[in-house]
């Protein structure tokens, strides 16, 4: 099949590789002038709400995914007739919109944050008064890596961080002293067959991703987090990869956010699972059957940002993904994989390259 893929990131050059092998060619469509996916298929570079562009996508192509979130979900509804469009541009608006995604899940019975819509100074102050402090003041829309959020910890931030913030949709959420966060990533296809990958543990710095660990090995969690993830890919009549991103406090899920496509949290079923995330969007969206979602062995990923570290290109018992990006601070280059046969082996291969990771931005 010709399959569109609307964004040409390392996201889209990772699911054309997965459609490659199976068989499949990709088109893109990406406004930026080199991107990483134009190693894989054709890029028509244009903006994302181009008309004209996403037309001529469309008409090259037997099916349209995207592989960003930002996406106008208007010029996708403008594509709709033409072609079918996976994930369903309903999944999008919903995760475009941090209150419309929170009611989504309170309407499913997930458990999330306490949380409130904020417009005004005013919202804010009874925002406090309902939810205490600390508090974190997000966007309601456009957030990604942590920006477009403040926490707010004492009454004496209000101002700096209604100055940062003021002026655009936001909401206000509890802060949860969590015990870590995980993801749960699901696969759903076009008949409603479903596959969902262990857990995987995410640690973030600055509100970026740095490593992640699968599986986690924890059935009660395991557990909630499948019944949480049936239940959206249900109602949203999900075609493709969804990523759940959830806190972990007193042996309990609260969902944070969803993403309606593949997450850099699973960039290790690559090497790590018997069909890696890129696969399954692909088998998903053509119409295919997911396939298998075991984990093989412990498996680690280490985000490699602003710069891919010579020691980290030396290293030879990772699996290097350079994304083939031009460095840029707070960039995600490329990542590394790490497949391992006890938590603990694979724990020193990520400690390790953190290390290198870290010496280099000291440096
Ligand atoms: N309510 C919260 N309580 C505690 N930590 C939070 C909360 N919201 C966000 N964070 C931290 O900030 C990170 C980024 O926030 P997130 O809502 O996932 O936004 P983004 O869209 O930037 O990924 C989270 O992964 C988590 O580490
Ligand atoms: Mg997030």
């Amino acid at each position: 099949m010709h399959i569109g893929i609307i964004g040409a990131g390392q996201l889209g050059q990772m699911l054309g590789y997965a459609a490659r092998e199976l068989g499949h060619s990709c088109f893109y469509l990406d406004p930026s002038e080199h991107p990483p996916a134009a190693k894989v298929g054709p890029v028509i570079q244009a903006r994302f709400d181009d008309r004209v562009a996403l037309t001529v996508l469309a008409d090259k192509c037997d099916v349209l995914t995207y592989e960003f979130e930002n996406v106008p979900v208007e010029a996708l509804a403008d594509i709709a007739d033409l072609k079918p469009i996976y994930p369903p541009p309903e999944a999008l608006r919903h995760a475009q919109d941090r209150l419309a995604e929170k009611q989504l899940f309170e309407s499913l019975n997930i458990p999330l944050p306490n949380y409130v819509a904020v417009d005004t100074p005013e919202d804010l102050q009874k925002a406090i008064g309902s939810i205490g402090l600390p508090l974190v003041l997000k966007t309601r829309r456009l957030g990604y890596d942590g920006k477009g959020q403040f926490v707010l910890r004492s009454a004496e931030q209000f101002d700096a961080a209604w100055q940062a913030l003021g002026g655009r949709e936001l909401i206000a959420e509890q802060w949860i002293p969590f015990d870590y966060e995980v993801s749960a990533i699901g696969v759903r296809n076009i008949k409603g067959e479903t596959a969902t990958y262990c857990l995987t543990q995410n640690e973030h710095a600055d509100g970026i991703l740095r490593t992640s660990r699968a599986p986690v090995e924890d059935a009660a969690l395991a557990r909630q987090a499948d019944r949480h993830m049936q239940r959206l890919l249900e109602r949203l009549d999900y075609v493709g990869v969804l990523t759940l991103e959830l806190f972990v406090a007193n042996g309990e899920l609260l969902a944070n956010e969803f993403a309606p496509r593949v997450h850099n949290s699973g960039h290790w079923t690559i090497e790590g699972a018997t069909t890696s995330q890129f696969a399954n969007h692909i088998l998903a969206i053509t119409g295919e059957t997911p396939g298998a979602t075991a984990t093989s062995g412990y498996a680690g990923m280490v985000n490699l940002i602003g710069e891919i570290p010579e020691a980290a290109r030396q290293d030879n018992e990772g699996c290097l993904h350079d994304y083939g990006k031009a460095p840029r601070q707070g960039r995600k280059l490329g990542h590394i994989t790490v497949v391992a046969e006890s938590s603990e082996d694979r724990d020193r291969q990520i400690s390790k390259l953190v290390a290198y990771v870290t010496k280099s931005t000291a440096e």
